[in-house]
């Protein structure tokens, strides 16, 4: 699972105490949270960092090498003039979106200089905390690699989306079958104890009916082949178990 830091830097830890104009009223930890619940519906690990001191986030940055795949960063005051900071995203090669709460090309002056954007993949300011979501999802579609190493921005594969899904389904199968084999096993025990026949040739008709039946129809005959398939390894299981019982 891919893991994304939130690192917010000085006074934000203050949140709620703030000028809820520019900030909002809520806490750093409801702003924590609502990452930790986006990372829950976008699939990622979510790790939470603040400090007040320049060295504690560029230590951090450096730490995150190898270790997290994407920064969310609000660097708070840091942003304007922090040229260290600047350098330590340059060098982790680790996708980072610049994050504010406010607008910091509509406040004073000396906030409309980022030090930190042209290192930066992106800058997202004005949002409030839905700033930091938007940030979360712009790098899990478009920055971070998957696992498979495409990049995530290249939707030029017209298939990359149904073979996610199958993907996805194929998983959750195996899970199944794997829960099914484990009764196969109990089944398979309790026949030999009891003397009974491997094959029950009414209880697989059975079988094979209600599954032809619980599909669309146009499906029907292949779900009974696929059945019939795992009626036959369920079977060849149970002789493997009671080999030599
Ligand atoms: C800030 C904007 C900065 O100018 C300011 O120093 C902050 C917060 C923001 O989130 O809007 O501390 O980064």
């Amino acid at each position: 699972m891919k893991t994304i830091l939130i690192m917010n830097g000085p006074n934000l830890s203050m949140l709620g105490k703030r000028d809820p104009k520019h900030y909002g009223s809520g806490t750093l930890a409801d702003l924590e949270n609502a990452c930790i619940n986006k990372g829950i519906e976008l699939g990622v690990k979510v790790q939470c960092f603040q400090s007040e001191s320049e060295s504690a986030i560029i230590r951090k940055l450096h730490n995150s090498m190898g270790v997290i795949d994407g920064i969310v960063l609000n660097a708070g005051a840091y942003t304007h003039y922090s040229i260290a900071i600047r350098d330590a995203i340059e060098l982790i090669k680790i996708p980072v979106i610049e994050v504010h709460l406010s607008d910091i090309h509509n406040r004073e002056d000396f906030r409309n200089t980022s030090v930190i954007e042209a290192v930066c993949a992106e800058q997202v300011c004005g949002m409030g905390v839905k700033g930091y979501l938007v940030a979360m999802e712009k790098l899990v579609e478009k920055y971070i690699p998957s696992d498979d190493g495409k990049d995530p921005s290249d939707d030029t594969d017209p298939l990359a989306e149904e073979r996610a899904a199958i993907n996805e389904i194929n998983k959750e199968m195996i899970v199944l079958f794997e829960r099914r084999m484990k009764h196969v096993d109990r089944i398979a025990s309790i026949k030999a104890k009891y003397g009974m026949p491997t094959q029950v040739p009414s209880r697989e008709a059975e079988i094979l009916e209600k599954v032809g039946q619980s599909v669309d129809s146009q499906y029907s005959e292949a779900a009974k082949a696929f059945m019939q398939e795992i009626l036959r390894l369920s079977r060849e299981r149970q002789h493997e178990v009671n080999k030599g019982k």
